[in-house]
């Protein structure tokens, strides 16, 4: 892509509005736009990114066995009665009458519809386990929205739901959600820690939330340092195996790590005390077991081997999508803008031309930038008039991991600047190795 053809309205001004460090740069780099309290229009660089992190999300899941579909936004209020939810709800559902006066509402989540779905097509034991989910957006008429995408009214939600014969193969599915859950954040180079959450006055089931540490985050975390030693890596993980995927569950659930909601003090204080730490954190997802819940209620069964008529077991695993936007850059970021991670990076590389115009800088810029693209990656190249300084600030600000500069100083030498966003260090280097350097780096083979 080139600048002077791309759509990036950057903001020289800090947004008065904005009280967190994501909210402030997503807007400076123009990646969102308010449309009203709590919803946002995605302009193209957000939207570059947020299509990023739902790939990762979707490889990851299907990874991991479970299928993507795609259920409606607006859902029937009947349904809803049926779980008895339309009422419990409250304020925080949007509530819509069609021109029949049909009850409808704006979907903040999809248990019923994926319930009614399972029941009407799966009858045998036989027929699992299964596990569906979607990407979609969801409404939630908070009473505080907040910190620009993180507590938005209208969010973007991947939200799975696993239907077994027993509890056993349903806690499976659960640790299977868990390991699908730190390899998807590591890609997006984020350590989440799975906390002990509150599974609410039902209580006895199972749940665990991810929280990246953060200063801004809105929950208070207590947890055992030693945690944050913990990485998943690229282990490989067979996701039928049992044993496997409970022993993952196990090292990274087994130190205290929990939320205000399910501190424990006297536990707590069993800690050596070096490794006590309070701090806050992002819940950027949530995997819940809560067994026979809505299969009861609603009558999704199947029969089992001895012919008997079972209700299923069910749980229901959600990550942030958008929220994660906000969550990585609160977790990436300096004091002249964004760093992307590779993994979520808009573009993989900026290509500033130093003197645009002049024939050397202009003829190199566009053999780099065919070289790149040539490989499967995607530059962009600032090929405006802007002075050096401004092309830099436009760059840092909107956090591309690595940059090739161009100019006719370097170019007599024979070399280009290779730069990386996150350490600031600074290499000439002939534009071949710069170029090969990036392909390197993001495991492409260049030409
Ligand atoms: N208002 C919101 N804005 C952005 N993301 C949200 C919002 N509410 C929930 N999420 C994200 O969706 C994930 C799954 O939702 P869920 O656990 O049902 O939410 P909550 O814990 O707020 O009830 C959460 O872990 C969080 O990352
Ligand atoms: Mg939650």
């Amino acid at each position: 892509m080139r600048l002077s053809r791309y759509f990036l309205p950057v903001l020289k001004e800090t947004p008065a509005e904005a009280q967190i460090v994501s909210h402030r740069y997503m807007l400076r780099a123009g990646m969102i736009k308010q449309a009203s309290a709590g919803i946002y229009s995605w302009l193209p660089m957000g939207f570059k990114v947020l299509r990023k992190i739902e790939d990762i999300i979707h490889e990851e899941q299907i990874r991991a066995g479970h299928i993507p579909l795609l259920m409606p936004t607006i859902q029937s209020a009947d349904l809803w009665r049926e779980s008895g939810r339309y009422d419990d709800y409250g304020q925080e559902m949007l509530r819509i009458t069609d021109r029949h006066d049909r009850d409808l509402l704006f979907s903040p989540t999809a248990e019923e519809l994926i319930t009614d779905i399972f029941r009407s097509h799966v009858g045998s034991y036989k027929d699992l386990p299964l596990t569906l989910y979607q990407i979609q957006w969801k409404f939630r008429d908070e009473i505080r929205p907040r910190f620009g995408v993180m507590r938005g009214r209208e969010f973007y939600m991947k939200d799975g739901y696993n239907f077994d014969l027993t509890k056993e193969a349903a806690l499976h599915a659960y640790n299977r959600h868990l390991v699908s859950y730190l390899r998807t954040y590591e890609r997006m180079g984020l350590q989440a820690i799975p906390m002990r959450a509150d599974s609410g006055p039902i209580g006895g089931d199972d749940t665990h939330e991810f929280l990246v540490l953060a200063e801004t985050g809105e929950s208070e975390v207590f947890y055992d340092s030693a945690i944050t030693d913990l990485k998943f890596g690229d282990r490989q993980i067979d996701y039928d195996s049992v044993e496997q995927c409970q022993a993952v569950l196990e090292e990274f659930t087994s130190r205290y790590a929990r939320t205000d909601e399910t501190h424990d003090e006297a536990l707590f204080n069993e800690i050596p005390e070096d490794r006590r730490r309070v701090a806050r954190g992002i819940e950027v997802g949530q995997i819940f077991y809560f067994g026979t819940k809505y299969s009861e209620p609603m009558g999704a069964t199947v029969v089992d081997a001895d012919g008997n008529r079972v209700p299923v077991h069910m749980g229901s695993h959600g990550i942030g999508v958008s929220r994660l936007l906000g969550a990585i850059i609160e977790a990436s970021h300096d004091d002249k803008g964004i760093i992307w991670p590779e993994g979520v990076t808009p573009f993989h590389c900026g290509l500033v031309n130093l003197k645009q115009g002049d024939e050397a800088a202009d003829t190199a810029c566009q053999a780099i930038y065919a070289s790149l693209t040539a490989i499967g990656l995607e530059p962009l190249y600032d090929d405006t008039a802007e002075r050096a300084g401004a092309k830099f600030a436009t760059m840092d600000l909107i956090g591309l991991p690595w940059r090739i500069t161009v100019g006719p100083r370097g170019l007599k030498n024979g070399v280009v600047e290779l730069t990386s966003r996150r350490t600031g260090a600074s290499e000439e280097l002939p534009p071949e190795h710069a170029i090969a350097r990036i392909a390197a780096i993001y495991g492409k083979a260049s030409a």
